[in-house]
């Protein structure tokens, strides 16, 4: 990474005793779009506020642009925030709404116009200038918001749950638009979500988050296939686990016994208590049953999906498997009866031995 815009240098914050981020290092690159993903809870908020300098960490330090920005007020950082409930003004229209904070930084009137107009058609408002919030649509005034914080050009936006308060499809076409708006100006974006699809579809790299520690940073392809451990499979994309109950360690690898599946030498495992994981996709049905793990199971419900199915299996102990077919095994499946004993395939390589919590 040439210079990062954003570094974050071992900090922790604490409320009291209690740890709300521990000891987190972050590098995010000039004109990245980068997203901090974790439960409700995590710290996500609180690192973020830490960036925008309203909140002070307890230990480490905020770099921007390569100044450290211990001693610098949040006006005076080159970011700026949309909050996750995007306050606008309700009795200004969306014009004087956007100028508003040009107006508070005393920029000079005869700029004030250009940047708002230049705002406005970033964010595609320019026809509804004169308009007041309550004549507008949810994604509309969260437009608003966007422009509000684009005008004043910070170096880094800062986005707190930006879509939340969104209904499920405008949010997916607002996703959408984010990550074109922010390709097209090229600042920074530092967004924080809970929902692991919203990072995936608009993050160049995600930072995954868990009580206030940082599990993995990677891109979305590299989190889904190698997670770097059971926590990270199990919050990003599905996957079906098996605890260990013994392993045997040989060298860099192991083999592991677990309740389900037969003994699996591992090439590379991780120190620790291990669990295994396979993703849905991973698992052959039927006629496509391949591979060196093999085990039957009991068919469940399927949830057809169009060009796939989600087919639930029940093992002998009760528990029951998730695997996502298409094609010819999708079809082979849906021709069977509910409790039929269907043969299940996949191969060790398609499996992650992970480290448990
Ligand atoms: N000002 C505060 N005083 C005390 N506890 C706080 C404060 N701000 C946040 N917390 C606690 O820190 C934890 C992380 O909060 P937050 O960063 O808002 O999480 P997230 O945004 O990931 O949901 C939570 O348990 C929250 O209750
Ligand atoms: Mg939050």
């Amino acid at each position: 990474m040439s210079q990062p815009i954003v570094s974050i240098k071992s900090v922790s914050k604490r409320f009291g005793s209690f740890v709300a981020v521990d000891d987190v290092d972050l590098e995010i690159a000039e004109g990245e779009f980068f997203a901090m993903l974790g439960p409700s809870g995590c710290g996500k908020t609180t690192l973020l506020r830490m960036i925008a300098g309203f909140e002070t960490p307890t230990e480490g330090q905020v770099m921007i642009g390569g100044v450290d920005m211990s001693h610098t007020p949040p006006n005076r950082r080159p970011v700026n925030m949309v909050f996750q409930s995007y306050a606008v003004f309700p009795h200004m229209s969306v014009e004087k709404n956007v100028a508003y904070g040009l107006k508070m930084d005393r920029v000079p009137a005869a700029e004030i116009g250009p940047r708002v107009k230049e705002a406005l058609a970033l964010v595609q408002l320019s026809q509804f200038a004169e308009r007041k919030p309550d004549q507008l649509s949810g994604g509309q005034r969260q437009r608003v918001a966007l422009a509000r914080a684009l005008v004043k050009k910070p170096r880094v936006l800062l986005l707190d749950e930006p879509l939340s308060a969104l209904d499920a499809k405008l949010r997916d076409a607002m996703r959408l638009e984010l990550v074109k708006l922010q390709k097209s100006i090229g600042v920074s974006f530092i967004m924080v979500t809970h929902d692991q699809d919203e990072a995936l579809a608009v993050a160049d790299r995600i930072a995954v988050l868990h009580q206030g520690r940082l599990r993995q940073v990677a891109k979305p392809e590299a989190l889904y296939q190698r997670p770097a451990d059971a926590f990270v499979a199990d919050f990003i994309g599905k996957a079906n686990f098996f605890p260990a109950l013994k392993v045997t360690r040989a060298g860099a690898g192991a083999r592991v016994e677990t309740k389900e599946l037969p003994p699996l030498d591992f090439p590379a495992a991780p120190d620790g208590n291990l669990t295994l994981a396979v993703r849905p996709e991973k698992i052959g049905l039927g006629p496509e049953a391949e591979g060196e793990v093999r085990i039957e199971a009991k068919l469940g419900d399927v949830a057809f999906q169009g060009d796939s199915s989600l087919v639930e299996l029940l093992l002998p102990s009760g528990r029951a498997l998730l695997a996502a077919t298409h094609g010819k095994s999708a079809a082979w499946v849906g021709a069977q009866k509910e409790g039929a004993t269907i043969p299940l395939g996949w191969r060790v390589e398609d499996m992650l031995a992970l480290k448990a919590d």
